[in-house]
């Protein structure tokens, strides 16, 4: 095996270089894994500009990845070299209330690579055993680098345990949006209405399985809403856009005693109707990343075909032209679902 390796570190925002360092070596419980693929999503995009509020430079980014396990610690017993794999990317505790009681993605001190502490974008990364994920021999490398953004969307839906035959509407086309609209129906939901405000995000949506796409630029929701599903509206509205505009949306015409679940990111501090929000009844609840059961989850959805990750991948970079990556990001905003890096690609 090479003895040194490239791995990227992001400078400051905007500025990406590559230091050449040794490749690390497994402690007893640890692995050493060959990254092939990583995926960008819009976390990584605010690194880049410098706009997350919990990142320090330099980093290295990584955290949606897919690679095969190249070596193992003296105790590790349950991976084997050549196997297809993924990484969790928490880095938590252990100690503290959320943690001991099995709620590790919501750590008082959680750390997620890529943001907080070092990620995935180098050729080889060594990391506990405790994280891997095995990933099934006929999943493709780059289906692997998608089950992190796959278990977000999957943890927010058992956030609304009457999943089953509901009616949901989701607020936002985007990626997680578009892999929420998947999720919901691979346990059961019984029909999605999604919104957006750009047709080419929405189509995407009806490609993969959304029941009623509503560009909100041209129709109204409160009529879409009533339209698609009667006058008992939805049981349960996601907000994948993170506004006042869809947030109010979504407490103006929640049905009386229904259920709001945040899963976006708002930038900002936000202003909405709060009044409302106690006059209906509305239980407003949130979802955060996720645990190891929504990774297996996500995996067995995508083996079975239930969930479709392709038509979300949009471009594929090589390792060395990650800049390229995000200007292409950049120019191309509306039409860009998943960015996937190729780290097994060739150097120059
Ligand atoms: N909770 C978590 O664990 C978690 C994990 C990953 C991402 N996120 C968050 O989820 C959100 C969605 O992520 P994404 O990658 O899909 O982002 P994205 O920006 O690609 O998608 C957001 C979509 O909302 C649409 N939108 C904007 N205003 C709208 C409006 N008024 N009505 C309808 N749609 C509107 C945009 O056109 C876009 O398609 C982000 O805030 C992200 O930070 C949360
Ligand atoms: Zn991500
Ligand atoms: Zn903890």
């Amino acid at each position: 095996m090479q003895k040194t390796m490239f791995q990227q570190l992001m400078t400051s925002p905007g500025t990406i270089s590559f230091r050449k360092i040794p490749v690390p070596k497994p402690g007893p419980d640890q692995v050493l894994v060959k990254i092939i693929r990583i995926g960008i999503c819009g976390s990584d995009i605010h690194v880049y500009h410098g706009t997350h509020p919990y990142t320090k430079y330099p980093i290295t980014q990584g955290h949606e990845v897919s690679g095969e396990i190249a070596a193992v610690g003296q105790y590790v017993s349950d991976f084997k070299v050549g196997q297809k794999v993924t990484i969790e990317p928490q880095v938590f505790c252990g100690k503290c209330y959320p943690c001991l009681h099995g709620k590790y993605n919501l750590c008082e001190k959680l750390k997620v690579m890529g943001f907080q502490t070092v990620g995935t974008a180098s050729e080889y990364f060594v990391c506990d055993a405790s994280k891997i994920t095995p990933l099934p021999e006929k999943m493709s490398y780059d289906e692997g680098a998608m089950i992190e953004p796959l278990a977000v969307t999957i943890h927010a839906t058992k956030r609304y345990p009457a999943i089953n035959k509901a009616k949901v509407c989701i607020l936002g086309s985007g990626p997680i949006g578009i892999l929420l609209a998947q999720s919901v129906k691979a346990f059961g939901a019984s029909e999605v209405m999604i919104t957006d405000i750009s047709d080419t995000r929405l189509a995407l949506a009806k490609k993969v399985g959304a029941d009623y796409i509503v560009n909100t630029m041209k129709e109204d929701f409160a009529n879409a809403l009533e339209n698609n599903f009667g006058p008992d509206k939805a049981d349960v509205i996601y907000d994948c856009a993170g506004n006042d505009i869809t947030m109010n949306q979504a407490i103006q015409n929640a049905r009386k005693g229904s259920t709001i679940i945040l899963v976006a990111v708002f930038a900002t501090m936000a202003n909405i109707d709060l009044a409302k929000l106690n006059d209906s009844e509305l239980d407003l609840n949130t979802s955060m990343m996720y645990r190891h059961e929504d990774y297996v989850d996500a995996i067995h959805f995508v083996n079975e075909g239930k969930i479709q990750l392709q038509p979300l991948m949009t471009a594929h970079f090589a390792f060395k032209d990650y800049s390229a990556a995000y200007e292409y990001i950049d120019s191309h905003r509306e039409e860009t679902m998943k960015i996937l890096i190729d780290v097994d690609s060739p150097e120059d």
